[in-house]
């Protein structure tokens, strides 16, 4: 590492110095001798490193992005979502633009108490919401973690198991304590993959995405499923009454507290945008279409942007290269080159081309046998590095890169140059500088296409939450891309708040329908 090396070098030169003392030699000519040893010392390094980076820059030069080919991005990204809200066609349009049957934003006067599933991760969550008023929301909830083999099996096994959870959860927070015999709680259903709906309550699963892959569901009603698993449970006391998207959660728990908020983005393990969006714009809308009901939110599904090659003219070898291994292979192909899902494995591909060519690590495994099957897993394990170390290692500010030697170690590197950390670490600045840029490009489509003076877009995610350069590169980026006022808004626990909330929009427009026109934010 640089200071162990420059400590030597001091050492070295003390040294010297006192034996060339010794030998009766003048301070100044020791210093001249001393500066110019350690000069050319400096050198030897410098030059170096300039060979690697040269080859490193080369390697990483198709992931910088320009203005112009974000632009390009926009425009094409713009044109499939007009496309499809023409028509469903899955043959010829990348996106899906469902329309979500959600049409108003929570006026305030919503209340009442409400159970939330939230699936869309390794692990989902169970929420207990009441809902008090105005931005007053009180929420209980807990994570469940989802066995491997449950997102791999049979799909009528993982709805079996939330309905499990969910009796667990109702037991032991004792919610069933005082309620009615027929007391049934509503549920908000937060199933953050591409469903088609036909109402707030029917939805089938298009297709799985982030590896998922159980059998049986694509096709079907998940919300049937879940409702016939709660059932076959006899004395669980529930009914589904809404299908929401995370990004819908997202938009509408923004939305109680900023008016202009008509957009909801998620930059996550997946990511993906809705936003609100004229009937008049939405030739493909089959549903009622009157006074009250002139919108609709819609879920874009934008991951799949690329599918039919209109990312082509960005995508390098390793996202080709990612893609072909994945479980969806040419599916999610914008998603793919942004989500916290793969941006790790994104740098793990590179670092493992970077092996191979011998930039990184080099002659380490012969020298080191020991250490080899520790490599080895690294390098031929998909999914071995992630989202985290990608942030953590981008924001390494320290001296000798130790935060990253760190890293780099708890996942087997052991004892890694400090060239091989500065290497990796340009690795991760540029595929999160490139994943922000495209995330950013996407934003800015929506807030062109909302067409208000200003908005405020509702954001959650991991890498909106925890990965501060992504958050910084991301609205820098922005603010280039946009000219109309925006700002980007943190929706906290917005995929449980807001889809309590989309059912409690439900329950008041049903109880009394005219409500929303005075409250509706403008
Ligand atoms: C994936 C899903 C989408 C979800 C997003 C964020 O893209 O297809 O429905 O909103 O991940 O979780």
């Amino acid at each position: 590492m640089a200071s162990l090396s420059s400590n030597y070098v001091i050492e070295f030169k003390i040294d010297v110095i006192k034996t060339l003392k010794i030998a009766g030699i003048s301070t100044g000519l020791l210093t001249a001798i001393g500066l110019g040893a350690y000069y050319i010392h400096r050198r030897s390094q410098t030059s170096k490193r300039v060979i690697l980076r040269d080859e490193v820059r080369n390697i990483l030069r198709p992931f910088q992005l320009t203005e112009e080919q974000l632009r390009r991005v926009m425009a094409n990204l713009n044109t499939e979502m007009t496309n499809a809200l023409k028509v469903d066609d899955s043959t010829e349009n990348d996106l899906a633009m469902f329309p979500t049957y959600v049409h108003h934003g929570p006026s305030g006067k919503e209340s009442g108490e409400y159970l939330v599933v939230d699936l869309g991760g390794s692990n989902f969550r169970v929420s207990h919401v009441f809902i008090e008023g105005r931005n007053r929301m009180r929420l209980n909830n807990k994570i469940f973690l989802i066995p491997h083999s449950l997102l791999l099996g049979e799909g009528e096994k993982l709805f079996d198991y939330i309905a499990e959870c969910l009796q667990r959860f109702i037991d032991d927070n004792k919610l069933s304590v005082l309620k009615a015999a027929d007391y049934r709680f509503d549920l908000a259903f937060t199933f953050s993959f591409p469903c088609q709906q036909k109402s707030l309550r029917e939805a089938t699963l298009v297709s799985w995405t982030k590896g998922f892959s159980c059998t049986s569901v694509v096709g079907n009603d998940v919300v049937l499923m879940l409702q016939q698993a709660i059932d076959r449970r006899k004395n669980l006391p529930i009914q589904v009454v809404a299908l929401v998207n995370d990004t819908v959660g997202t938009l509408m728990a923004c939305s109680s507290n900023y008016r202009d908020c008509k957009a909801g983005v998620i930059l996550g393990t997946g990511m993906n945008a809705c936003y609100f969006e004229t009937l008049d714009n939405i030739p493909k809308w089959k549903g009622t279409r009157d006074n009250q009901t002139k919108q609709v939110i819609i879920n874009t599904e934008w991951g799949a942007l690329g599918r039919n090659g209109c990312l082509d003219f960005i995508r390098t070898d390793i996202d080709r290269e990612l893609d072909e291994s994945s479980l969806t292979p040419h599916q999610q192909v914008f998603e793919k080159m942004i989500s916290a899902l793969y941006l790790g494995e994104i740098v793990r591909l590179i670092i493992v081309d970077l092996v191979q060519r011998s930039i990184l690590f080099p002659g380490r495994m012969q020298k080191s046998p020991s250490i080899r099957p520790d490599y080895n897993i690294f390098l031929i394990l998909r999914g071995s590095f992630y989202a985290k170390h990608v942030a953590d290692i981008e924001n390494d500010t320290t001296d000798d890169l130790s935060t990253t030697a760190t890293i780099l170690t708890s996942i087997g590197i052991h004892d890694p140059s400090y060239d091989d950390c500065f290497i990796i670490r340009e690795v991760c600045k540029t595929v999160s500088l490139r994943a922000a840029k495209l995330a950013a490009a996407a934003i800015a489509v929506l807030i062109n296409r909302l067409n208000m003076s200003s908005v405020t877009v509702a954001v959650d995610g991991t890498l909106f939450r925890h990965h501060e350069q992504f958050k910084q590169n991301l609205s820098r980026t922005l603010g280039r891309l946009v000219l109309r006022a925006h700002r980007l808004v943190l929706s906290e626990d917005g995929s449980s708040k807001g889809s309590a909330l989309v059912a409690a929009v439900d329950r008041r427009l049903k109880t009394s329908p005219m409500a929303y026109e005075k409250n509706l934010p403008s």
